[in-house]
């Protein structure tokens, strides 16, 4: 079992992860939202996964490609109609090992902090830029470090709590290291019991707006959800879109 950093998030995930996120209401808008921005032109997604947005984007007829570094994760993706044929390359998303340039760039689902470091999220965002039409554009969907996903100090917030299942989020920030290591614990009333963690570095809009600004892109519009309703103080999460600095 391969314990290298960028595949430990599938290892963990890969059997859970299409229960625990099902195809919603949210997915619908990611995918109008994305199609809109793309306006025809090739997609290219940052951590795949097991194609929950990339194969409703594939089935509208979008050219998308994805990045995925889990073996597990990619293995879930193939065994799902229409994700046998959605073209993927294997390895580090702080890389962006693809071939061309692509009208939009995502990653969604707080992906971008399974980077664990201030360097590696930089790096991703200049090779993202790299790989950017001249009027492209770069979507990140991140949660706002608070509530659920604490900067500093320990939090349990209940995610599903149902007759059949106890489902809680527990969580600890380390504010120095900006890292997030959490386990969700679920107990189902078959008896059950399922611990999954996850380790992230969490970045603040304003600091990803930085390292935007490092790979020669700039804010366009920053959105707290995929249907562009408004950004507020109370937002726990955005949908910002950057796109090539100079472009208007
Ligand atoms: C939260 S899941 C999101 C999956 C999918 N984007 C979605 O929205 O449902 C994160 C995905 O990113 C992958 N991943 C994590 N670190 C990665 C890295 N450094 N390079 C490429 N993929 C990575 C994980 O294996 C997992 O499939």
């Amino acid at each position: 079992m391969p314990d290298d950093e960028e595949s430990r998030y599938g290892e963990a995930w890969h059997e859970v992860y299409d229960t625990w996120h099902p195809v919603d209401g949210r997915v619908v808008s990611a995918v109008a939202a994305l199609r809109k921005l793309a306006d025809g032109g090739r997609i290219l997604e940052l951590g795949v996964g097991t194609g929950r947005l990339a194969i409703p984007l594939s089935r509208g007829g979008v050219q998308i490609h994805g990045i995925e570094a889990s073996a597990r994760m990619l293995s879930v993706l193939r065994s799902k109609a229409g994700g046998e044929n959605i073209p993927v390359t294997v390895g580090n998303m702080r890389d962006v090992p693809a071939d061309g340039r692509f009208a939009v760039v995502f990653v969604a689902a707080s992906t971008l902090f399974c980077l664990l470091t201030q360097e590696d999220q930089v790096r991703c965002f200049e090779n993202v830029s790299r790989h950017l039409e001249d009027d492209g554009h770069f979507v990140v969907e991140c949660f706002v470090p608070g509530r659920e996903h604490p900067a500093e100090g320990s939090r349990v917030v209940p995610w599903v709590l149902t007759g059949a299942e106890c489902r809680l989020h527990i969580a600890e920030g380390d504010p120095v290291t900006q890292r997030i290591r959490s386990s969700t614990l679920s107990v189902a009333q078959k008896g059950a019991v399922r611990i999954v963690p996850v380790e992230l570095r969490y970045a603040w809009p304003a600091e990803l707006d930085l390292m935007a600004r490092l790979a020669s892109l700039q804010l366009r519009w920053r959105w707290s959800n995929w249907d562009r309703a408004p950004f507020t103080a109370v937002s726990g999460q955005h949908v910002s879109v950057y796109r090539k600095a100079g472009t208007g």
